[in-house]
């Protein structure tokens, strides 16, 4: 079996002096489709943005193809790898489709004939946005607007992209689109995508294998295959 290109241990954040994760415990592998499962308010928000080093870590271990992430700011953390995809998207609605992707390529100093590179990839994985290139974020669709922020965080070409509840307030069509470049994303083997996402039936389209989390911590793991309706009945289910 491969190293883990990420691995997480023992991670335990406070919120306002609530302990909010109390010891997650999970890995990624090259070119693996995960999926973070669990209910309202168990802490898979909080898992990813600790991994961004939005939250502090209390105590725990993360690392990214062997290399500690603790302690490193955001944008280091961007640089060594891993891309962002926030719950709620984080679109900039007043901008263009175009204006979205390049800011995140000023931001990372993407520049000339590599940010146009960048940029045509996205495009040819989502025809939709080249379609789009001159609309505001504000008037796409959910989908469209999901497509966008994807597409955004793969401008840096990560090693792992982290996805907060991709389908959330998506219509069914759609969500297969997005299901459909998740798995040709994979398929590319260019990267891993560690999912947050609470849709049983998206998460056993493309998952490799899953994680669930009760308040603050996995309860159970294993290939996507394990993730049957008992299981989702017992650890995920209101
Ligand atoms: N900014 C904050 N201030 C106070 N408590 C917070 C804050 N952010 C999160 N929490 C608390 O931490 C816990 C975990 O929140 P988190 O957002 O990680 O959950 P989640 O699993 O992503 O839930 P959801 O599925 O609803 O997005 C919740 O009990 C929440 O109330
Ligand atoms: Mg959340």
């Amino acid at each position: 079996m491969s190293d883990p290109l990420l691995s997480v241990q023992s991670a335990e954040v406070d919120i306002d002096g609530s302990r909010i994760l109390r010891g997650v415990t999970l890995e990624v592998r090259p070119n693996e489709v995960v999926a973070l499962m669990g209910r309202n308010g168990v802490g898979k928000t909080t898992t990813l943005r600790a991994l961004m080093g939005l939250r502090p870590l209390r105590s725990g271990v993360m690392t990214l193809a062997g290399t500690s992430l603790v302690g490193l700011p955001t944008d280091a953390r961007a640089r060594a790898g891993l891309g962002y995809v926030p719950q709620g998207r984080d679109i900039f609605p007043h901008l263009t489709v175009e204006e979205n992707l390049r800011i995140s390529l000023v931001v990372h100093g993407v520049k000339g004939s590599a940010a146009r590179a960048a940029l045509d990839e996205v495009y040819t994985l989502f025809p939709i946005l080249k379609q789009f290139v001159a609309r505001k974020g504000g008037v796409l669709s959910g989908g469209q607007q999901q497509q966008l922020a994807i597409g955004r965080a793969l401008l840096t070409k990560p090693k792992l992209l982290l996805l907060d509840e991709p389908t959330e307030g998506i219509q069914p069509s759609i969500i297969e689109e997005i299901g459909d470049t998740l798995r040709k994303l994979r398929a590319s083997g260019r990267l891993s995508i560690l999912l947050v996402e609470q849709y049983v039936d998206f998460c056993r389209a493309v998952a490799d294998r899953f994680y669930a989390m009760d308040r603050g911590a996995v309860t159970i793991s294993g290939p996507i295959a394990d993730l049957t309706d008992e299981v989702v009945k017992e650890h995920l289910q209101v």
